[in-house]
């Protein structure tokens, strides 16, 4: 499995967007689209991208019943997108549903991860909003077993849960983690954060790092950076 740095392109449209991956000229990172670009844009900013050579990890956390999730990871997967993701909170059913809907013709298919708890979702408005009694840490491992059992490959966790992942699902599942920041630089609104060299430490597979490198002064040293330190 590949380890890679995964740069969140957080702007809100395509011409921010644009301005930034022109910077890259000798390298072409692997970069996430979230909502806010793809609402902003639609499905052409993914194809554009694309063309120019990038691989894409389209970040929609997709969340329905499993014929909707179904029906539209088979679009997403025409646009031939290399990773994508869903709630694990969906249930087994719908995760299997997304699998089956993402799977092309030829049998390949995207790699398809699913978020457990995010990281904005405290232990007590877990408890106390929705009324799961169990621990967050034990929330996010048996959300990450049923993304196994339901053959995805990986969830989306916080650096720090990477290991805890590991231990109960197998080395060989997946963890992609954002939280990452340089020993020297902001923080930011991130309160779980470690550096790309920790991160690779406690396995994770990949990193997902916006700020670091987006706001950079030299946004492609930054990234040649944080892939010296995860890649090595
Ligand atoms: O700028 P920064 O490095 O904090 O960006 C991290 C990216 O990872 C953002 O796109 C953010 O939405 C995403 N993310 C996160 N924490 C999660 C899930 C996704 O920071 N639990």
């Amino acid at each position: 499995m590949g380890k890679d740095v995964i740069v969140a392109c957080d702007f809100s449209s395509a011409e921010a967007t644009f301005e930034f991956l022109d910077k890259f000229t000798d390298v072409k990172p692997f970069v996430k689209i979230g909502m806010e670009l793809y609402y902003a844009e639609g499905p052409s900013i993914v194809r554009e991208i694309k063309k120019r050579g990038h691989k894409i990890f389209l970040d929609l956390k997709l969340h329905d019943i499993p014929n909707t999730v179904k029906k539209s990871m088979a679009v997403l997967s025409r646009l031939d997108v290399d990773m994508t993701n869903l709630h694990a909170a969906g249930t087994v059913d719908m995760m299997k549903a997304a699998l089956e809907g993402l799977t092309r013709e030829d049998g390949t298919r995207p790699i398809l991860i699913a978020v457990t708890q995010l990281t904005s979702t405290s232990e007590e408005r877990m408890q106390n909003e929705l009324l799961i009694n169990a621990s967050i840490n034990d929330t996010i491992v048996k959300y990450a077993q049923n993304a196994k059992a339901a053959g995805l490959d990986g969830v989306v966790c916080s650096p720090l849960e990477a290991g805890m992942v590991k231990a109960a699902c197998g080395t060989e599942f997946m963890t992609v983690t954002p939280g990452v920041r340089f020993a020297d630089g902001e923080v930011g609104d991130q309160v779980r954060v470690t550096t790309p060299a920790k991160a690779k430490e406690i396995g994770s597979d990949y990193i997902v790092v916006g700020r670091p490198i987006t706001a950079a002064a030299d946004p492609v040293a930054a990234y040649k950076r944080c892939v010296e330190e995860f890649v090595g």
